[in-house]
């Protein structure tokens, strides 16, 4: 194995960044938040935010964030454009429908096209009131209420359904409580913690959320992405002679499910959680070069591995046995359909793939021939099949590489230098 000769730089987890700055918008004072993303979803946030009168401002890696209090937040006089990011829209609902303005949330083409009622549905039985576009999509006109709390059960796997029902239970005088699927990833709950330590707690797998409570700013640390670092810890398993270290990386056990699945199917992975901070385990992840062997993904797995299936897909073309992925029909409602996405691509590429309506089955190792890549505008898409570029027997070309920006600018760069060093 050859260790690689530069650092490869990955960026500041972007579910966290969000709501740390959603968080430290409604908390009282300036709240420093350290190696923010700097992804486009990321800044669609911060100008969401802006445009709902808190002062941000970002020198270098770091944000500083204004907080007006619980009740600081005031109309906005133009459209909240959540552009391409999910994750702003749907807890903006949750932040949004309990203010005393309106407040209108639009999206991009891709967003105005994936499902929204989900988010709107508890909301609407605590009192909001909001109008969706043929009753589930966005434009989303969020009406001015007062909200009561409720005992909800979660029965989509969600983390953004359930951010956004924590989000509007702080601004409820009594307790919410949440129960079903809320072991998703759990950043929310985690960093509410550090904010005010008494509003919200997990206990016999419910969450409770006090709400109209102060939320006091804080120091935050953001540490690397792991659904950023996955193109290049499957890029290591896959490339002969690739050994690669990533520091400071989010260790989360809702967020590293594909190492997990990884490991399974025999690659060399170690990881080694070096501290906790804001309330998050971090450490270091070593990877190398590896011998796959073919998985089947139980179904409980699902909703920790969402972002990362069309990176696992790459991976297991070169997995030997038959590999199987199914309740996964999830993939249908992200920033494209990512099922159809990923067998369109793999089927260009020469690979024999099985599509269900909920899953795939892929038989490996196959050979991978270079072809012209659509992304349907999906930077997970376009970021896994220039990973299998690598590994391709030919050149593979990219229809839109400007949507990698949004989740990670440093991709190509960190690209370029896993390429130069093992592949030249
Ligand atoms: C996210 C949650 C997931 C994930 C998305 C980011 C979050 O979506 O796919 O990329 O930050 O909460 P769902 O909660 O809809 O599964």
């Amino acid at each position: 194995m050859k260790p690689i000769k530069k650092q490869l730089k990955i960026p500041g987890d972007k579910s966290i960044s969000h709501r740390a700055l959603i968080l430290a918008a409604i908390a009282n004072g300036v709240t420093e938040i350290r190696n923010i993303s700097k992804s486009r979803d990321v800044l669609s946030t911060i100008t969401c935010l802006k445009n709902l009168g808190i002062f941000i401002k970002i020198k270098k890696s770091t944000a500083f964030v204004f907080g007006n209090g619980l009740h600081g937040l005031r109309k906005s006089n133009r459209y909240l454009d959540c552009e391409n990011s999910g994750t702003t829209m749907r807890l903006l609902m949750g932040l949004l429908c309990s203010q005393s303005f309106t407040s209108i949330l639009v999206g991009d083409e891709s967003l105005s096209k994936r499902p929204m009622w989900r988010a709107a549905e508890p909301l609407v039985k605590m009192g909001a009131r909001i109008s969706l576009h043929k009753n589930n999509f966005a434009p989303i006109v969020i009406n001015p209420t007062k909200l009561h709390a409720i005992n909800f059960s979660l029965k989509i796997a969600s983390a953004q359904i359930k951010s956004a029902i924590i989000l509007s239970g702080l601004f409820c005088s009594e307790i919410t409580t949440l129960s079903g699927l809320i072991e998703t990833r759990d950043h929310t709950e985690r960093l509410l913690k550090l904010f005010n330590s008494n509003i919200g707690i997990v206990k016999n797998s419910t969450i409770l959320i006090k709400g109209n409570q102060k939320l006091n700013s804080c120091v935050i640390n953001i540490p690397g992405d792991p659904s950023s670092a996955a193109f290049f810890i499957i890029a290591a398993c896959l490339v002969p002679n690739a050994k690669i270290k990533l520091n400071k990386i989010l260790l989360n056990q809702t967020r590293i499910g594909f190492i997990n699945i990884l490991k399974r199917m025999g690659a060399n992975i170690n990881i080694e959680t070096k501290s906790i901070e804001n309330c998050e385990p971090l450490g270091t992840v070593t990877v190398s070069y590896s011998i796959l062997h073919a998985i089947q993904i139980y179904d409980h797995e699902i909703s920790n591995i969402i972002d990362e299936i069309p990176i696992l897909s790459i991976a297991f073309t070169q997995a030997i046995g038959i590999n199987a992925i199914k309740n996964a029909q999830e993939l249908r409602t992200k920033e494209c359909d990512r099922l159809n996405a990923i067998s369109h691509n793999l089927k260009k590429m020469g690979v024999d793939i099985k599509v269900m309506h909920d899953g795939f089955k892929i038989k490996g190792p196959q050979k991978l021939s270079g072809t012209q890549i659509e992304t349907f505008g999906d930077h997970r898409i376009a970021m896994a099949f220039k990973i299998a570029g690598l590994i391709a027997v030919s050149e593979i070309k990219i229809d839109n590489e400007k949507c990698i920006e949004i989740s990670d600018r440093n991709f190509n760069k960190n690209f370029e230098i896993f390429k130069t060093n093992y592949i030249g």
